[in-house]
């Protein structure tokens, strides 16, 4: 269903009821299962996407500031070897990081259309209107869709090159990952391609502080997940009773943020008409953030018949952003 908002065309996959119950599926499941867990994805209302830009400036985070460097170098080359005239881009936020990728296809003369993806409808409709705005002529063209429900449904004009920034694709588990790299390779065309940021294997140290920040930011983010369910679903979590665990699990090499009960709780969910009890010291896991070997990265890309064309890194090997095609 497109909807006209000043200039930015926004087609809406989410509308009330299929978010709706989508949340009560995932939160009646993961609060169901042992252990706990929620999915990452209900992080993200105004409020989360706020927190997470604010991540992405500390000192201790990173990812975000690694990629920039690896774009600021190598935009030009990345869209040279692409061949894209169309920029789409899964899990897109505030879409600071893209000015980078568009400057560069508006250079090669080559800056057609640019759609970005993401589930949280307010970040999405201000960068697009940001970029409408920076871009005049540019055909942007915003989708508020789950990237893990809706890849078929992307607008599919152009030689596209779709984007999937950030790290975001260590959020979903082994298991997601495979089904999600393999439906959107069933959606791209000869000559498409897939621009995949990951964040590569390091110092356990490292890792652990770019997810436990010593200003708490990375805290407010975890338990903006529980803010969320009682706003949504009329609950009663006490976020301010949960404390936020982040570690590094070296067997399956990912972070794991969890939310741990400071002392046994009985939370009441109105609109489930569920009541689930926590112990004290219970652990509810509410993201995974998987880091990468490049082997693996590639095993995986051609596991889902994609053939990696470039792989860029920054200087410091932490971060990686690699190039495939369909
Ligand atoms: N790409 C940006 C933002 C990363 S934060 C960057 O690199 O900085 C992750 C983004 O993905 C958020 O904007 C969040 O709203 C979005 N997101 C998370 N799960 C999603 C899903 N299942 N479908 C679509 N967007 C999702
Ligand atoms: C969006 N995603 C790549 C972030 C990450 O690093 O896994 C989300 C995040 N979680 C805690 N800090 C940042």
């Amino acid at each position: 269903m497109p909807v006209s908002q000043s200039a930015v065309r926004l087609t809406n996959h989410l509308g009330h009821d299929y978010l709706r119950q989508a949340l009560e599926n995932d939160v009646r499941g993961g609060l169901a299962s042992t252990p706990k867990h929620l999915p990452p994805k209900w992080f993200y209302d105004a409020t989360g996407s706020d927190l997470f830009s604010q991540i992405t400036r500390l000192p201790e985070y990173y990812p975000t500031r690694r990629e920039l460097a690896i774009l600021r170098a190598q935009a030009a080359d990345i869209v040279r070897r692409s061949g894209a005239d169309t920029l789409v881009e899964l899990g897109s936020g505030t879409s600071e990081k893209t000015v980078l990728l568009l400057d560069a296809l508006a250079a090669a003369g080559a800056l057609r259309a640019y759609t970005p993806v993401d589930v949280d409808a307010v970040t999405l409709t201000d960068a697009a209107r940001r970029l409408t705005a920076r871009y005049p002529g540019l055909d942007v063209h915003a989708v508020c869709a789950d990237f893990e429900q809706h890849l078929a449904l992307l607008p599919r004009e152009g030689r596209r090159m779709v984007a999937f920034l950030g790290g975001t694709i260590g959020n979903l588990d082994p298991a997601a990952r495979e089904v999600f790299l393999k439906e959107l390779r069933a959606t791209l065309n000869p000559g498409d391609s897939f621009l995949l940021g990951a964040d590569l294997v390091k110092d356990t140290g490292r890792l652990v502080a770019a997810y436990d920040d010593a200003a708490g930011v990375t805290a407010a983010f975890n338990r903006n997940v529980l803010h969320v369910i009682n706003r949504q679903l009329d609950a009663d979590f006490e976020p301010d009773a949960f404390e936020h665990v982040a570690l590094y699990d070296m067997r399956n090499d990912w972070i794991e943020m969890r939310l741990r009960a400071t002392r046994a709780m009985h939370v009441r969910l109105d609109d489930l008409d569920l009541s689930v009890s926590f112990a004290a010291g219970e652990e509810m896991r509410t993201e995974i953030s998987a880091k990468f070997r490049r082997e693996g990265l590639h095993r995986e890309l051609v596991a889902a018949g994609f053939t990696p064309t470039f792989h860029y890194t920054d200087p410091t090997g932490d971060f990686s952003l690699v190039l495939a095609h369909a």
